[in-house]
């Protein structure tokens, strides 16, 4: 297996802890364990006397139910609990992909979404959203990219970076699409729950049926990335199985403090999904300000959905724009580069709450570098 360096990780590591401003930040504003354990009664006292032997490989019962609620049809054993999302996009591929298999992903996308594919010697086919679409997913182009030996089609919505967010109607034919090919659904859904309408909000794709495997996170919408917490579920029981058995080879079960964290954390998820969808939309009203004043600086598509969008800048080279910033006034931006995209586009984080004091120092910098 041959894997290259994971560029977005690899710039985040090294700017993520040395830099004032990280306002490309895609997870939303986290909070202490303190703060999250005054949301339920008796929950700090249940926490000091959580037990550290090795939690069940699944994950604990308590936290699958809680995770349940998230979706329609699923039960408990549909739930399977990993360290992270990262660990289960690796998990899936390894478990359900072979080499000269192909694959269809999004793109441009979160870097491991293709990339372990790839690595395991997957013929990957990128499904190309473009800004003059409004990074919209076209069904044809789909329908035109499936092969005889496709086995995967992988898509991230609400999307990183571009914000972008399926609508109900597409979503349902490409569920129809993928079921009539007979081939797996993986749908990356870590930015769920933070569309800014509601109504707006997709299915889980698992809520499908079998042909569908849903990826979720405590990192995200709920602000809880120091928890380490993802799942995935699925009715498909192969590829429940599979994951399951390559899990025994990684991190065999998951840490007990982390779970039973995440566990208080989704019986209360709508009150994280306030608060961090209620700094997302102020953040918005300054991005959409600054853009107004900038307008011949930066132009976007404005998302519908998750932490970030992709504005692009319209005069200079993104990655030297990128690198003076960061250097010469501690405002992180991310090149979009890093996800191989090459149309000087950024990804701008909508999540933190110091995005005003961030958008401060970066109107500094533009006024002093014309
Ligand atoms: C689309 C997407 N999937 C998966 C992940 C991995 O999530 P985690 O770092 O919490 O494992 C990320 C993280 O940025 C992401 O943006």
């Amino acid at each position: 297996m041959n894997l290259p360096s994971f560029k977005l990780e690899r710039y985040f590591a090294k700017y993520e802890f040395n830099t004032e401003f990280l306002l490309c930040s895609s997870d939303c504003e986290a909070m202490s364990i303190a703060d999250l354990l005054t949301f339920e009664e008796g929950a700090a006292e249940k926490f000091q006397n959580t037990w550290l032997g090795y939690p069940e490989s699944q994950g604990s019962l308590a936290l699958r139910k809680e995770v349940c609620n998230l979706y329609t049809t699923t039960q408990p054993e549909n739930i399977l609990v990993h360290t992270g999302a990262g660990e289960a996009i690796y998990l899936f591929m390894h478990a359900m992909l072979k080499e000269d298999d192909h694959v269809i992903v999004h793109s441009p996308s979160y870097q491991s979404l293709s990339q372990v594919a790839k690595g395991i010697g997957c013929q990957v086919s990128p499904w190309i959203v473009r800004e003059e679409n409004d990074w919209a997913l076209d069904l044809n182009e789909l329908r035109h990219l499936m092969r005889s030996s496709t086995k995967a089609v992988i898509i991230n919505t609400p999307h990183n970076p571009t914000g972008y967010l399926m609508s109900r109607a597409d979503f349902d034919e490409l569920n129809k699409i993928v079921q009539e090919e007979k081939v797996l659904l993986f749908s990356d859904e870590v930015y769920r729950e933070s569309e800014y309408d509601p109504a707006t909000r997709l299915p889980a794709a698992c809520d499908y049926g079998e042909h569908a495997v849903s990826l979720g996170v405590t990192s995200k919408t709920y602000g809880l990335a120091g928890l380490r917490i993802g799942w995935i579920a699925t009715k498909n029981k192969k590829v429940y199985d599979n994951m399951a058995g390559l899990k025994d080879y990684t991190t065999i079960c998951n840490s007990a403090p982390s779970e039973f964290l995440a566990e208080v954390a989704m019986r209360h998820r709508q009150k994280l999904i306030d608060r961090n969808l209620g700094i997302i939309k102020h953040n918005l009203t300054i991005i959409d300000d600054l853009f107004r004043r900038h307008s011949s600086r930066f132009s976007w598509v404005r998302p519908k959905a998750g932490s970030m969008g992709f504005p692009k800048l319209l005069k200079g080279d993104i990655e030297d724009f990128c690198d003076k910033l960061v250097k010469k006034a501690g405002v992180l931006l991310l090149p979009g580069s890093m996800y191989d995209d090459f149309g000087n586009h950024f990804r701008l984080g909508l999540g933190r709450k110091n995005l005003p004091q961030a958008v401060v120092r970066l109107e500094e910098y533009l006024s002093k570098n014309k």
